[in-house]
């Protein structure tokens, strides 16, 4: 028989080994998290703005190429449109900067539910032969049970929409989660992202038709309206004033 004392004090052991195998794999695999999630963002980008597949299966190395060279990283004040100096665009983290409350401000009470605002944020130029061919967005807002994370990708005339997509949220497959689904997301292409100068871009209830007769307007998802309410808030708040405004402004200009 085995006293109460060593039974404890093996528990104890053994919890103290685990503990130190996990906490020891969290951080041995952080960096390589880190660059997955990178590259997840990269390939995001890149499907967002027509140069991959969706589905498309090629190398880390091969995603790297592509964004690499068709892509240029800027890093903009949201407040003043400017591109932002003294930051490294490659470290840059437009999420981590956002709960920072040294690199963030509280957002002003907004529809998409986004509570703190970056100082700066990211937007990606996609070129074709050294033109900039797409400006792609990082837009977030919350949906139904959770908080949307994507892209929205703009034409050169930074009013019709070439694609939106979602790399992370918790709404449920079949309902919310269908955000995800190609054929909604091939709707929003050709769509106009503003009406007299304000974002106006929205999913209505129903079926909306085609951009010819519908160009604010893209079908809703059954049994989703509370999530497509929040891809409408979301888009309207980063296209609107405490947003990609003052960026779009000085473009247009
Ligand atoms: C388990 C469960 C999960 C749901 N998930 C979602 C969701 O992810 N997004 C959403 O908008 N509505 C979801 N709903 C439905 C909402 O409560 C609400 O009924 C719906 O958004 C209304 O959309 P409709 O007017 O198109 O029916 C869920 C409901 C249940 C019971």
């Amino acid at each position: 028989m085995r006293s109460n004392s060593y039974i404890f004090a093996f528990a104890a052991a053994v919890c103290a080994v685990c503990g130190i195998v996990v906490a020891g794999s969290a951080v041995s695999l952080k960096d390589r998290q880190d660059a997955n999630q990178r590259l997840d963002k990269q390939k995001k980008v890149l499907t967002v703005a027509g140069l991959m597949e969706v589905g498309e299966e090629i190398t880390a190395q091969e995603v790297q190429k592509r964004f690499s060279e068709n892509v240029e990283v800027q890093v903009v004040t949201l407040k003043s449109g400017e591109i932002a100096k003294d930051i490294d665009t490659a470290t840059f983290d437009q999420q981590k900067a956002a709960k920072d409350t040294a690199t963030s401000a509280q957002a002003p009470t907004n529809r998409a539910k986004v509570q703190r605002l970056p100082h700066n944020a990211n937007v990606y130029l996609v070129k074709k032969d050294g033109q900039v061919k797409n400006y792609v967005f990082p837009v977030e807002g919350k949906g139904l049970w959770s908080t949307l994370y994507g892209y929205l990708a703009l034409e050169k005339d930074l009013n019709t929409i070439a694609g939106l997509t979602f790399y992370q949220h918790g709404e449920t497959p079949g309902l919310g989660g269908e955000v995800d689904n190609p054929k909604w997301k091939a709707l929003w292409k050709g769509r106009k992202a503003f009406k007299d100068g304000k974002a106006n871009i929205r999913v209505i209830k129903g079926q909306a038709g085609p951009v010819d007769s519908a160009p604010y307007e893209v079908d809703g998802l059954s049994g989703a309206t509370l999530t497509c309410n929040g891809v409408t808030a979301l888009l309207q708040f980063w296209l609107g004033e405490h947003g990609f405004g003052p960026y779009l402004t000085k473009v247009k200009g």
